[in-house]
């Protein structure tokens, strides 16, 4: 008999249906065996009264990117992917942004070896799409897609990224046909400005006007144009960091009527309003993010959104800015809300917090929290049934969390390099004591132990949505729609 090189033994497992008591049995980086009463291995781990849980996979984080506005962040993927571990994830998805004028090709040939340098978890990444040219639509994603890249993020707004409506036919036209997933930062640009340019020659430059400037309407409305542009070629997309009611409904509407829409929202947006924002000075920027915080209301119906399955993923999107002139404060005390860099950091809190406020408080049963947590990110991006879930054959990425160890939030204890949190003096009840990827123990008695550039490069597949046999194609829907007209005539 094979002898195992791990066992993690005694403890409660869930996947993303069911909760059961098993111990896993791991050979190099696979699970070999999940099952009761395995025999020991040549290292085993006492999991007894804690919760063993496929590891956690964030697919939508800002890592060692500059922004659309020209701010860097301030974790590289070394710092990113350190705090990530200790927050239970392991994998993550940042962004490859092709900045206006850039070959996309070359975007991301730098960015997968800042990644292969420094990762010390599994990782893949998505592209940003600025440019709609020939090269970069005929030839540059397509081969990126074909090589494992199999999702790109669009945007809807910020001057220096968003596309127009024909751009944004033009790729989803190319996600259809290249069997991609397209993620949309769904916000309507032009009330955004209209609002702006109003709030400023007011005087209202304080950073809570963020919040009145990016209002729920654009959201709503970006939302639901999205979505019906999507419908012009019957492809799959994903709205992300969701923050608005209108733009749920909008997302369950779509579901309703049988359209693959999906829905993705971040830690913040579920403990965090825009009171946030109303702070003395320019303190209220570390709690700007685009689409902003908003009220109660509407952290009721993100939180019953993720229940009822509207919203399938729960991200951090980590976009750690410092708060001083490199990130949130260009201008100092004189940095109105129009110029804050947008996002704050979550990746090592987002799994804690969902965890927390979920899981602990009785919103979320364990499986809805894997199933948010990890196996539909895996099952969204390609990556399922090699990540986000416990069986035999799959990755061993395992984190084991400890369900009564209560922690507070702060900054000094979190492994990120942004200098605060916006979490500081949140009460955690549930904590990832104990993190395996692929194999090795990369953290445990809250201890680092993994080397810079030890994760691996993950080539994901087609994403669950578009791994269909049914052509969806452009053409298909031209010919069909001008079939039908031929016919009425
Ligand atoms: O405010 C945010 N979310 N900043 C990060 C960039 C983005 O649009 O996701
Ligand atoms: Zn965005
Ligand atoms: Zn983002």
């Amino acid at each position: 008999m094979t002898e195992f090189d791990l066992t993690i033994r005694g403890g409660t497992l869930a996947n993303d249906k069911e909760t059961f008591r098993a111990d896993i049995g791991i050979i190099g980086d696979k699970i070999a065996a999940v099952g009761p009463g395995l025999a020991p291995g040549r290292r085993n781990i006492d999991a007894a009264g804690h919760y063993v849980l496929p590891g956690g996979i964030d697919t939508h984080c800002h890592v060692e990117q500059l922004s659309g506005m020209g701010r860097m962040t301030a974790d590289d993927w070394y710092s990113a992917s350190v705090s990530a571990a200790f927050g239970g994830t392991t994998t993550i998805v940042p962004f490859a942004a092709q900045h206006r004028g850039k070959s996309l090709k070359k975007v991301a040939a730098d960015y997968a070896a800042l990644a292969a340098e420094k990762s010390v978890i599994d990782y893949s990444y998505h592209v940003i799409l600025t440019e709609t040219d020939d090269v970069t639509l005929r030839e540059d994603l397509p081969a990126l897609i074909r090589s494992g890249i199999t999702s790109f993020k669009v945007y809807m707004t910020y001057d220096a990224l968003k596309l127009d409506d024909y751009q944004m036919l033009e790729v989803l036209a190319v996600a259809a046909r290249e069997k991609a997933l397209c993620m949309v930062h769904a916000e309507n640009t032009d009330v955004i400005r209209w609002i702006s340019k109003r709030l400023l020659e007011q005087g209202y430059g304080a950073p809570k006007y963020h919040g009145t400037s990016h209002m729920h309407l654009a959201e709503g409305e970006a939302t639901h144009r999205v979505i019906q542009l999507a419908r012009l070629f019957e492809v799959p997309i994903l709205i992300v960091h969701v923050s608005a009611r209108e733009a749920v409904g909008a997302i369950q509407m779509a579901r309703q009527a049988g359209l693959q829409v999906f829905g993705e929202t971040c830690s913040h947006y579920l403990v965090l309003t825009a009171e946030n924002m109303d702070l003395p000075g320019t303190e209220g920027a570390k709690y700007c993010c685009s689409p902003p915080l908003r009220d109660k209301a509407a952290q009721d119906a993100l939180w019953k959104a993720l229940k009822n399955g509207t919203l399938q993923v729960l991200s951090s999107d980590h976009a750690p800015y410092r708060y001083d002139e490199t990130g949130k404060l260009p201008y100092g005390q004189a940095t109105t809300f129009k110029d804050v860099a947008n996002g704050m950091p979550s990746l090592e809190a987002r799994l804690p917090i969902l965890f927390s406020e979920g899981v602990s408080k009785g919103r979320l049963t364990l499986p809805e929290f894997v199933a948010l947590s990890s196996a539909n990110h895996a099952r969204m991006y390609g990556m399922y049934p090699r990540k986000g879930v416990l069986a035999a054959g799959a990755d061993a990425d395992v984190t084991i969390w400890n369900p009564v160890k209560k922690v507070t939030l702060a900054t000094d204890i979190l492994h990120d390099r942004t200098g605060y949190t916006p979490f500081d003096g949140m009460e955690i009840t549930g904590w990832p004591e104990t993190v395996v990827s692929a194999g090795r123990v990369v953290v445990e008695g809250g201890r680092l132990h993994a080397e810079k550039g030890s994760g691996r490069f993950i080539a994901r597949g087609v994403p669950e949505a578009l791994a269909t046999d049914r052509e969806i194609s452009t053409e298909a829907y031209f010919f069909r729609a001008l079939a039908d007209a031929k016919r009425t005539k």
